[in-house]
């Protein structure tokens, strides 16, 4: 059966190639942007285009397009890149996707799915993720001392996504994945409670998420995604079997 997708941040690398995969199964995809220039290259992947800033809307102008394209999936693949400083780091990936939570809740829209970061927690008071090695504490040392700023950002966007759905009702998933490569997705991740090492293509990521769109088993968990060896089917499932949560208890 298709469906209809709305995706913030149509024109990132990762929402690209969610927008070309869910194009060539026959659904509708909208894809949020910002530049009137990038509307002919979604077209040419089979996406809707919709020219619209993010930072620049209210949470009433974004649930009015979300009703706009009767999506009934809203996948946030946004994200400020790190261009413009703190401040627009905040304002697109804290608060532009907690201003799309919203609106998808208002707009009536239930499934979220929501492309986040590994090692997004509260390292402050929470205890670090059990399955930790010296590797990952490193890595997590050194993400979060060069990306602080983004990294809180993503926490405070995930825990809102989290702690305030009883009054959103939304139906989210939060994948989270290691560093990206722009390398050819080779179709296998390790997923879970997974160490920090590998990177995984922006391919790969778009078909995970596509992935736990379709199975409804992954509803309100939270996992990391990393480069393996593992069919993305049968690791998204395995998520989903053991309800594995890499958020729960950290934030
Ligand atoms: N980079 C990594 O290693 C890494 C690792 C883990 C997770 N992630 C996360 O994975 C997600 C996808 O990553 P990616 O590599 O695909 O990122 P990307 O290529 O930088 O895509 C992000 C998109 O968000 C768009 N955007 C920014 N501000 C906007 C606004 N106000 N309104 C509408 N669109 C706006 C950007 O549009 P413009 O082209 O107009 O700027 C850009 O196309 C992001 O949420 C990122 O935080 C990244």
């Amino acid at each position: 059966m298709t469906s209809n997708f709305l995706i913030f941040g149509g024109s990132g690398k990762v929402a690209r190639h969610i927008t070309t995969l869910l194009s060539s199964q026959g659904h509708k995809v909208h894809s949020l942007i910002r530049h009137p220039s990038q509307v002919p290259e979604i077209e040419s992947l089979g996406g809707n285009p919709i020219v619209q800033s993010i930072e620049d809307s209210s949470v009433t102008d974004l649930a009015t397009t979300i009703r706009a394209t009767s999506a009934t999936t809203i996948i946030w693949s946004a994200g400020a890149g790190g261009k413009g400083g703190p401040e627009r780091t905040q304002a697109v990936d804290r608060d532009g996707a907690i201003k799309s939570m919203d609106a998808a809740a208002r707009a009536g829209v239930k499934r979220y799915i929501m492309v986040s970061a590994i090692d997004v927690r509260d390292r402050e008071t929470k205890a670090e993720p059990e399955w930790y090695d010296e590797g990952d504490r490193e890595r997590s040392d050194r993400g979060w001392s060069a990306l602080g700023t983004y990294m809180k950002a993503k926490f405070e966007a995930d825990r809102s996504l989290v702690v305030e759905n009883g009054r959103r009702g939304l139906e989210y998933t939060i994948v989270r994945p290691g560093r990206l490569s722009d390398e050819a997705g080779r179709g296998t991740v390790g997923a879970g409670r997974v160490h920090t090492t590998e990177a995984i293509s922006r391919e790969d990521v778009a078909r995970v998420v596509v992935e736990c769109w379709g199975n409804e088993g992954t509803v309100g968990l939270a996992f990391d995604v990393v480069g393996g060896e593992v069919a993305i089917r049968d690791a998204v499932a395995e998520v989903a079997r053991g309800r594995i949560d890499c958020f729960d208890g950290r934030y």
